[in-house]
């Protein structure tokens, strides 16, 4: 098992470029085999989820071509299996598009049902309400979850609450199915907004997305396209708060500033300087001490739960008393008591964190409970005095590509190391 070795201490300063965005990337890939085409698609993260999709998608007979670590070419004619058992495919929430891609090309799907995650219990109701709506029938035995229809027909669906994952799903379906299809209370996150494009580019009729009413008239079938994913806008944010945690300067290279409005929002109030480009953020996190504040996550545009552990580490080493409140899922916070073993002093009560800020965090081992509250004890670790060790960094490898090079090169003292002996070499050679 590999950990993250890190010295703290060192401000970050520097430029970083930001890759393409992992969870619009895990629809548009699985979007990808609803033509018989070939599809191109730019600026993948080379990220484990991501490879683990590509690995399962061609193990029901899509044609994979890695044109470089970042570039994928997909021809989804050949596919010879609607039923997906891939053994990691459990692993992967994400796996749930390729319900909705298959049952919208085929008219029928079989998924293993993705197993339950570490941050909390994740239904998939609004999903299944979405394709019964549009005709298929749904039923889960043995551990997977089948789907199939005689037709699918447009209808006017009423999302419960805001998901991301279904409203992606059932604009997939409602693409290839008869007639139109209107969803209420869409997710309008900017990965919606990329998928639709995509949809869009390949010949789909979809417009709204971005909005909370998304009208989908559908279309026959789907062609050919070259796509390019939008920059990932949680990376972009969590080497924003490292910047700010650490006292540092860094220049986030290759966002959408607009995605990020939420995080600059935040890092505003907490008493950051934020220069704002076309395509790049500087965070100025020197100088000042940073101010306490409260937070609470909330479908976009509000504060992303992706960056709520982020958020919290950083407010761990602000002045006075800050809430984060998690609305999205509960069972976020189990990064707490890691960072109390650094010397956070923060309370959860239900889904409400209270954080005391201290002075300063110091190096432990401590461990990556999931992806982003992982990269976040990296961001203590880095603002720590002394020696951290974070174990358990497959988690971090889920989401985050290249992580501990695109730190060090803003002079983090970090290395990925895999024995006793090398995180010895380490503490040897930082001195
Ligand atoms: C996506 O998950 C992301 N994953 C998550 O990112 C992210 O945290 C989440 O959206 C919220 O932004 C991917 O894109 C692969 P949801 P998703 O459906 O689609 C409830 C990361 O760190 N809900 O928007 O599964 C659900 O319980 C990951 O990159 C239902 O009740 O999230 C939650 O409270 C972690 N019924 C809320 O909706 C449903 O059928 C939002 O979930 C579906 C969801």
């Amino acid at each position: 098992m590999e950990q993250y070795v890190i010295k703290g201490g060192n401000p970050l300063v520097g430029e970083v470029k930001i890759g393409g965005a992992k969870n619009a990337a895990l629809a548009i890939l699985a979007a990808a085999i609803m033509t018989d085409e070939t599809v191109l698609i730019e600026n993948l993260p080379d990220v484990r989820d991501i490879n683990v999709l590509l690995q399962a998608i061609e193990g029901i007979g899509a044609v994979v071509e890695r044109i470089d670590r970042h570039t994928v070419k997909i021809n989804g004619s050949m596919i010879s299996d609607v039923n997906i058992e891939y053994e990691y495919i459990k692993k992967i929430r994400a796996s749930y598009y390729l319900l909705g891609a298959l049952l919208g090309k085929y008219k029928r799907a079989q998924v293993a049902l993705p197993g339950g995650c570490n941050i909390g219990s994740r239904p998939i109701d609004q999903h299944i309400k979405g394709f019964k709506a549009l005709g298929a029938e749904v039923r889960i035995e043995h551990g997977s979850i089948f789907t199939e229809a005689d037709q699918l027909m447009g209808n006017h669906i009423y999302l419960d609450v805001v998901t991301v994952g279904a409203t992606i799903n059932i604009m997939m379906v409602a693409a290839l199915s008869k007639g139109n299809t209107i969803i209420e209370n869409a997710a309008k996150e900017p990965h919606v907004v990329d998928v639709a494009n995509f949809l869009n580019s390949m010949g789909a009729n979809i417009k709204g997305a971005g909005t909370d009413v998304i009208r989908i008239k559908g279309v026959e079938k789907l062609h050919k396209t070259e796509y390019s994913i939008i920059p990932d806008q949680i990376e972009a944010g969590t080497f924003m708060f490292a910047a700010a945690a650490t006292k540092g300067n860094v220049l986030v290279k290759n966002v959408i500033p607009k995605h990020l409005e939420a995080t600059t929002a935040k890092l505003l109030e907490i008493g950051c300087d934020i220069e704002e480009y076309d395509d790049a953020v500087r965070v100025i996190g020197t100088g000042k001490a940073l101010q306490h504040t409260h937070v609470k996550t909330l479908p976009y545009p509000g504060y992303p739960t992706d960056m709520q552990p982020q958020i919290a580490v950083t407010l761990g080493l602000s002045q006075g008393t800050s809430i984060v409140t998690e609305s999205i899922f509960e069972n976020r916070f189990k990064y707490v008591d890691e960072l109390a073993r650094m010397g956070g002093d923060i309370k959860v009560e239900g889904n409400t964190a209270i954080i005391n800020g201290v002075r300063k965090y110091t190096g432990a081992r401590v461990s990556a409970p999931d992806l982003r509250a992982g990269a976040a004890l990296v961001i203590a670790g880095l603002s720590a005095e002394g020696i951290t060790i974070v174990d358990d960094i497959v988690y971090i490898q889920r989401g985050y590509e290249c992580f501990e090079e695109k730190l060090r090169g803003l002079g983090a003292q970090i290395e990925r190391v895999n024995s006793e002996n090398e995180i010895q070499k380490f503490r040897l050679k930082v001195g």
